[in-house]
């Protein structure tokens, strides 16, 4: 495994939109195991493969409402149900040090294939909701910042902590 560089913002990489995958071949494993160490190390809470500059509809998101928190590994992921809305803090590690407040539903479903073809459905609900709605974001070339509210201060954030994360 190796730890893989993450783009920010400037980068165009970013904006395009990502093929979906149609081989589950050892190529995608090791995307997926370098995005999954590349994620550890990071301290976020999600990572799309075009934040490591590959073009490819694949996402990570660490579901923090399980104990032990799982690391949900999805490839041509869709969110397919949405239900409610929160109001919430949001942060890329894309876009370091900026957060804001965006609108997320406070339930999501989604749909998704495994490293290996299988397809399955995942519900998840508020951090893990929005993640979910954050990430697949990025495979369409959309960041955060476009569905900003209202930005926050970094510090007075730190301060009550438990609402931010970075995806
Ligand atoms: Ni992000």
């Amino acid at each position: 495994m190796a730890l893989r560089n993450i783009l920010t913002q400037e980068d165009e990489q970013l904006r395009k939109q990502s093929r979906k995958v149609e081989k589950f071949d050892e190529r995608l494993h090791t995307l997926i195991d370098d995005m999954r160490e590349t994620l550890e190390n990071s301290g976020g809470v999600g990572l799309a493969a075009p934040q490591v500059g590959v073009l490819r509809r694949v996402v990570l998101v660490l579901d923090i409402n399980k104990d032990p928190e799982e690391m949900i590994e999805m490839v041509n992921p869709e969110v397919i149900e949405r239900r409610g809305e929160q109001r919430m803090v949001e942060g890329c590690l894309s876009v370091p040090g900026v957060y804001g407040y965006v609108t997320r539903p406070t339930w999501a479903k989604i749909r998704a294939q495994d490293r290996f073809g299988n397809w399955f459905e995942r519900e998840g609900e508020g951090v893990v909701a929005q993640c979910f709605c954050h990430e697949t974001e990025h495979l369409d070339g959309h960041l955060f910042t476009e569905k900003v509210e209202e930005y926050v201060d970094i510090e007075a954030l730190q301060q009550k902590d438990e609402e931010g994360a970075d995806e």
